[in-house]
């Protein structure tokens, strides 16, 4: 039989996530393919970011099997938590980014973490700072930057390391349209060299422009297939 497990960077079977009494996400399926481009939506609430937690194993499920890159999550010891983050680069809504270090140091930060020589570092850190748009701002520090521009070096950070996977939980949220739209051709960038994209949102212009498929969340559970119709309205 072909192997078409390969294929999949992400594979959930009846997951369920609750924190204490609150049910956060129940009886997920679903399946994400190398190279797609994913988007997670639903209303305030819906589970989307406790979703990409999971993924990277900041929270853990509370039943079902999660397999990322191959990787079981569940039965996966500490000592392979690094090499699990080294696959996946994340980007938050609030950056964080460490103010007491350069944009250099912040975007250094994973390829020290593996141990790469100063030497590779530093070309791979001004090679993506160049990429986005803010090799100029290499010795500056995160807090003297627009929020656009914070979010540029958040991107850069999380690629750096080449991940096959970039999770981004709510990226442009707290962006101007311009800063969002620099944001957003970013992250098409890096899918073109070749990282699936895993994105929770509310933008549509950012859903449509990139052409990903949709999952909804709806109260922790996947909704059924969006009507093109229903779609319309809700970009009216
Ligand atoms: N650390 C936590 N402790 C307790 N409950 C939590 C925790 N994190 C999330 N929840 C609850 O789990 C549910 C899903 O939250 P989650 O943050 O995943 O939603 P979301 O879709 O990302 O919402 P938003 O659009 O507001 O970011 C909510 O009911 C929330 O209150
Ligand atoms: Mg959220």
């Amino acid at each position: 039989m072909m192997d078409l497990s390969k294929n999949q960077i992400i594979r959930m079977f009846n997951v369920y996530k609750a924190y204490g009494k609150t049910s956060a996400l129940r009886d997920i399926s679903l399946e994400i393919y190398a190279g797609e481009i994913v988007f997670i939506t639903g209303a305030s609430g819906a589970g989307k970011s406790t979703l990409l937690k999971l993924f990277y194993k900041g929270e853990l499920a509370s039943q079902g099997q999660i397999l990322v890159d191959g990787m079981n999550l569940a039965r996966m010891g500490a000592r392979k938590l690094p090499e699990l983050r080294r696959r996946i680069g994340v980007i938050f809504q609030d950056f964080k980014l460490i103010a007491g270090r350069t944009v250099f140091d912040n975007v250094a930060l994973p390829l020290e973490a593996a141990g790469e020589k100063p030497k590779i570092i530093e070309k791979k850190v001004m090679s993506v700072l160049r990429t986005a748009g803010i090799e100029d701002k290499a010795k500056v520090y995160p807090p003297s930057l627009s929020g656009g521009e914070q979010q540029r070096v958040a991107v850069a950070r999380a690629v750096v390391g080449s991940p096959s996977l970039i999770l981004a939980d709510e990226p442009t949220a707290s962006l101007d349209p311009h800063s969002a739209e620099q944001v957003i051709q970013l992250l098409e960038t890096f899918h073109g060299r070749g990282a699936t994209l895993v994105i929770a949102t509310h933008n549509r212009r950012m859903i449509s422009r990139l052409k990903g498929r949709e999952i909804r969340l709806e109260n922790g559970s996947i909704q059924e297939r969006l009507h093109g119709s229903d779609r319309e309205m809700e970009e009216a």
